[in-house]
């Protein structure tokens, strides 16, 4: 089988790196890729903006199914374009991935099937949506309604940053169109889980549970990024927690797209914040996250491509998936001065001998091959991901495969799964 993978990043180096391994792949190529997929694949140089492009390439190579992996070319219709050309893709169409594009369409979907969430006002208009802000207690969350390069919520502690981060939302159009229109939302206290589920329109298969770390620095303070690092399985997350979530959240979810008339075909995650009332839905995303896969994939034991195949074909009922009961701790490797400005181009040394650590799997992110070399590319450079017996001994592993490796304005987070070590995750499971 011919598969084409989009994206560039760790998730879809560790999706590249999965289906790499089905008896059923043939050729798989990557659109753009990096240094790593190029490794395992064959990296084409298309942008993933550049969807016609992307569709002739499917069309001239034969490909059997396109794998996407980020949300801007599902919210452009790339699922659509595909689907209507009579090629395979796994990914949601343009309508159901608005439950991501569209903060309010989510909002409004949870509020008629009484989803728990943020209580929460839309506003389209910066006077309106001052005026309420005032009578709310801070902290409050601010979100542009469309996608913002994960940029596009602000924790207001204060009235002033309430007020400035509307105006530089629906007045200075910082967002673009993604920011006309806004949500209000209170401040929800707890811990954050990320679910995974594959979804083929009418039944799910949930992968097991995981937790990013969103904030630049340890401590979980500097700005949000798209992610600093992750771990499987969550140790916030138990059977009681996730019978409650069936019940209160995937089912109704599924209900009410449904009565929207949407097929939602792809992964559906789901990020939850677990509060003292149960777990609460902060967004619903339409695609694997990022950093989540890289810490998700290593412990799949089944065989990726059949079960995206069942997503597609509507047969998911009929699958289960077979895990690794050990743990997976994935620390993102980043450009100096990410999320903000940084510099590429620099030399990376030590990919071999932290590749040869037992149980260690390097995902490559904003990397590229420059001759026999290996530079930096973007702002999240590497993942890497280790398993372990116990949370703790995937972290020591983890930590050790990052130390063999180097490049100039190197930044990672310490304290990656440090704060769950001290539960016993056997226990949750
Ligand atoms: P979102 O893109 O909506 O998931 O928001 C990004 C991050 O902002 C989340 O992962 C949380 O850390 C935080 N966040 C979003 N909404 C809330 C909320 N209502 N209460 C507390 N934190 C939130
Ligand atoms: N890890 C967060 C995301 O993929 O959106």
């Amino acid at each position: 089988m011919r598969i084409l993978v989009i994206g560039s990043g760790g998730r879809e180096h560790a999706l590249t790196w999965k289906l790499r391994q089905s008896p059923h792949a043939d050729r798989i190529f990557c659109a753009s890729g990096n240094a790593g997929t190029g490794e395992i694949a064959e990296n084409v140089a298309i942008p993933i903006s550049d969807l016609i492009a992307l569709v002739r390439f499917a069309k001239e190579n034969r490909v059997d199914l396109t794998v996407v992996g980020p949300d801007d070319p599902l919210a452009a219709g790339i699922a659509d374009l595909f689907t209507s050309e009579k090629l395979r893709v796994f990914g949601p169409d343009k309508s159901a991935a608005r439950i991501e594009s569209s903060k309010i369409f989510a909002k409004e979907l949870m509020r008629s099937q009484e989803i728990p969430t943020a209580e929460a006002r839309t506003f389209s208009n910066s006077s309106d949506a001052l005026r309420y802000c005032k009578r709310l207690r801070f902290p409050i969350v601010i979100k542009a309604d469309g996608l913002a390069l994960g940029k596009g919520v602000v924790i207001a502690a204060d009235a002033a940053t309430a007020s400035s981060t509307i105006s530089d939302m629906m007045n200075q159009v910082r967002f673009g169109d993604a920011g006309r229109r806004i949500i209000v939302e209170e401040f929800l206290h707890g811990t954050e889980c990320s679910l995974h589920a594959l979804v083929d329109g009418k039944n799910y298969l949930l992968l097991e549970s995981a937790r990013d770390h969103k904030r630049a620095l340890d401590g979980d303070q500097g700005p949000n990024t798209g992610g600093m690092g992750a771990f499987s399985p969550a140790n916030n997350w138990n059977t009681k927690l996730q019978s409650r979530f069936d019940t209160e959240i995937m089912k109704p979810v599924l209900r009410g797209l449904v009565q929207e008339g949407v097929t939602f075909r792809g992964l559906l995650y789901p990020g939850l914040i677990i509060t003292t009332e149960g777990p609460r839905v902060l967004e619903f995303n339409c695609r694997f996250g990022d950093p989540e896969t890289q810490a998700l994939l290593p412990r799949m034991k089944s065989d990726l491509l059949p079960l995206l195949e069942a997503t597609i074909d509507g047969k998911i009922e009929r699958c289960a998936i077979e895990w690794d009961t050990r743990a997976a701790v994935t620390v993102v490797l980043a450009s100096g001065g990410y999320p903000g400005k940084y510099e590429g181009g620099k030399l990376i040394s030590g990919l071999d001998a932290a590749a040869k650590l037992e149980d260690v799997q390097i995902f490559h992110a904003g990397t590229k091959r420059d001759g026999s070399e290996v530079k930096t590319a973007g702002g999240r450079v590497l993942a890497v991901t280790a398993l372990g017996s116990t949370l703790e001994a995937a972290r020591a592993r983890a930590y050790e495969a990052v130390s063999r490796i180097h490049f100039e304005n190197c930044h990672y987070r310490r304290d990656i799964a440090l704060n769950a070590v001290a539960a016993n995750v056997t226990d949750l499971l």
